[in-house]
């Protein structure tokens, strides 16, 4: 159909592709005293899950791979070695329910045994990675019987040289557990180090929890995080960080879904659950990936609060995954689901005199988390999902009205589930719907405009999982490349402009071990010793820190600007800093050159700052030899008078900050 406006711009198209010019006169009109709508301070949050070994192997900066030895193989990352090793020297023997949750540990049995008679080798997770100069902390349970022992403790460089020892007398031989640790320092650093213990003694002797950690952690907290990665997160600014997933809440089976309460007090009671990426993916098997859970509720509350995020934990709501085995709890035997969620926001809020505030408290926190919203449910779908939801709903408004419930749509954002879910829980009055879209870079293309008709009185939007599939779901093909990352900024200029509608988005998955990953794309990627963030980390990243606080329209020929010339916008007013935000992001080939017209001004002469992310090339990706290839450049621009021609490159992101006068 003839259509004259998108005439007359190809016609300029044509023309200026003739000249080799790169001028497209687009008039873009913002409103800067309208603004329709506030950008809730949650919008750009994160979502973590342990998938990729994001946590285990990854974020929790444990460098012993098994350290209690629950992994279903009870060797699993360890070598026997020595001299003088002979069959039933070292046994993992089960105490069952005297210690239901660490059931079991490693018996020695020597004979006289020296320095390189008889001992274990951790492999880490992947290799270790240890840095020389820096101290490591080693830990242990101990229990002899009768004499006493000595550890020789040795970190190992790539080849196996000795990079680093120490020796740990053990004295305490009454037949009681002990703990002990000992720091040291490495010499050298190593990308895929090892650690050995040679057992020094005679007779018996049982050891538990054998833990070695860097001391340069997040806060140099012992036993905590790797500090890289919380740095990629903090600086972020994320609103809010979602945690523990994802499809691990679900577990394959009920009896291994996440349950909080088993990852919180004393670590050698949070009992182990196979994690279920172990073997989710055939094509990417990892027989050695479980959780540990030293990253639990409470740490991962510490690390909302540490980063200034809102914490947003999900849970299971009686339902397994059903990709998996889709496990139901009957409706009879769901009381017991809703009180985790009740007693959690009691671990999380709760006086120091409650049950479970007074756990916090001793776990080092008595001042709240400030809990507000909590999600029941990760892609769970169809009327059993209503049907429990709603109890759960009842339950927690019942007794924490203030708390927002953040409920699932499902896998997809569009089909047949999707439907039911959308219309049942409106019905509903939910406070928040959580839409997922794992789909190709064309798509998030498209649906720029896919909140412009939502209702503004009904449920808010969290768009919590979302990333372009630059081949398709689940591929090992798909790349954190430019291309995925530029359409994803472009649907993200639709979410901030409906953000009266959208609340929060994140997202996913976070973390990728370069050799333990088991879904791409990810946001961040890691090996043992170093991390990047990807093109996609920088696009989330303009959008995070640069968010403003009121939406302003800007509009060509009156119209949102989603997708017209390949071009996508949004506004924003910043009334704390008094600036004006305005992104712009070009998904075409060719520069243009717009005309920012400000409505409402009188007069904006001075000096902008344009941030640029770009690249000329779709399939550029960030690595760990290249990790800036594509991340923001920063010029200064001057504006005179209240329209102003601002040049937009191909394939780039732009985020314009203008200060009111
Ligand atoms: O982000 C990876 C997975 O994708 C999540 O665990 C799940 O919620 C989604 O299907």
């Amino acid at each position: 159909m003839f259509h004259p406006t998108r005439s007359v711009q190809l016609l300029a198209l044509l023309f200026c592709s003739f000249l080799g010019s790169s001028a497209i006169a687009q008039k873009l009109v913002v409103k800067t005293k309208q603004p329709t709508a506030g950008i809730s301070p949650t919008m750009w949050g994160v979502f973590f899950e342990d998938i990729n070994f994001g946590a285990d192997g990854g974020l929790y900066a444990e460098l012993v791979k098994n350290r209690s030895f629950e992994f279903f193989k009870p060797l699993t990352g360890w070598k026997t070695v020595g001299k003088k090793l002979a069959e039933g020297d070292l046994l993992v023997l089960n105490r069952g329910e005297a210690d239901a949750a660490n059931p079991r540990f490693l018996r020695v049995q020597a004979r006289q045994t020296v320095k390189n008679d008889l001992g274990l080798v951790n492999e880490g997770f992947r290799g270790m990675g240890i840095k020389a100069g820096l101290r490591y902390d080693f830990s242990v349970q101990y229990r002899l019987d009768g004499q006493p022992f000595r550890l020789l403790l040795e970190l190992l460089d790539n080849a196996g040289a000795v990079i680093g020892n120490t020796s740990l007398p053990l004295d305490q031989a009454d037949g009681q557990w002990h703990n002990q640790q000992i720091s040291f320092t490495a010499s050298a650093t190593a990308t895929k180090g090892s650690f050995r213990i040679w057992f020094e003694g005679n007779g018996k002797a049982d050891f538990d929890m054998i833990s070695l950690f860097p001391s340069d952690t997040w806060k140099q907290r012992p036993g905590g995080l790797r500090a890289d990665m919380v740095q990629w997160l903090a600086d972020l600014k994320p609103g809010f960080i979602r945690f523990p997933g994802g499809c691990i809440v679900e577990g394959p089976v009920l009896a291994q879904r996440y349950q909080w309460k088993n990852t919180v007090g004393a670590l050698d009671q949070r009992p182990m659950v196979v994690n279920r990426w172990n073997f989710e993916f055939g094509h990417r098997p990892a027989p050695d990936y479980y959780q540990s859970f030293g990253l639990g509720f409470y740490e991962y509350f510490q690390l909302a609060e540490d980063i200034g995020a809102q914490p947003l934990p999900i849970l299971n709501c009686g339902m397994a995954c059903q990709y998996n085995s889709a496990e139901l709890v009957s409706m009879d035997d769901l009381q017991p689901y809703i009180q985790d969620a009740l007693d959690l926001v009691e671990f999380a809020n709760g006086d120091t005199t409650s049950q479970w505030g007074r756990l916090r408290a001793s776990m080092g926190h008595p001042a709240p988390f400030h809990l507000t919203m909590i999600g029941i449910g990760n892609e769970n779908w169809g009327p059993q999902y209503i049907e429990r939801l709603q109890r759960f709903t009842t339950a927690i408004k019942a007794q924490y009205p203030d708390i927002q419930i953040v409920n699932s749509a499902g896998t997809d954002p569009s089909g047949d589930r999707f439907q039911f879910l959308d219309s049942a829980l409106r019905k509903m009055n939910a406070d928040v719907i959580d839409e997922h879209y794992y789909r190709s870079p064309d798509w998030f293309l498209q649906n720029a405009s896919r909140y412009d008709t939502y209702s503004r009185n009904g449920s808010m939007i969290f768009a919590g999982e979302y990333a372009a599939q630059t081949d398709r779901i689940a591929s090992t093909e798909n790349r954190n490349n430019w291309r995925g990352a530029l359409a994803e900024a472009a649907f993200m200029t639709g979410l901030e402009r409906n953000a009266g509608v959208v609340r929060m988005a994140s997202y996913a998955p976070l973390f990728a071990h370069e050799e333990g990953w088991q879904w791409k794309p990810d946001l961040i990627w890691v090996n043992n010793l170093q991390s990047y963030g990807t093109p996609n980390y920088y696009a989330q990243q303009l959008f995070s820190l640069h968010k403003g606080t009121h939406v302003l329209p800007i509009l060509l020929d009156n119209q949102p600007l989603a997708g017209q010339d390949s071009l996508y916008a949004t506004a924003a007013l910043d009334s704390v800093s008094k600036e004006l935000i305005i992104k712009l992001v070009n998904a075409g080939s060719r520069t243009v050159t717009p005309t920012l017209s400000f409505e409402g001004m009188k007069k904006t002469i001075g000096q902008a700052r344009q941030i640029i992310l770009h690249s000329p090339d779709l399939a550029a990706e960030n690595t760990f030899a290249a990790p800036l290839k594509v991340s923001p450049k920063e010029e200064t621009v001057f504006i005179k008078g209240s329209t102003w021609p601002v040049k937009v490159e191909g394939y780039s992101v732009n985020v314009l900050r203008i200060k009111l006068r």
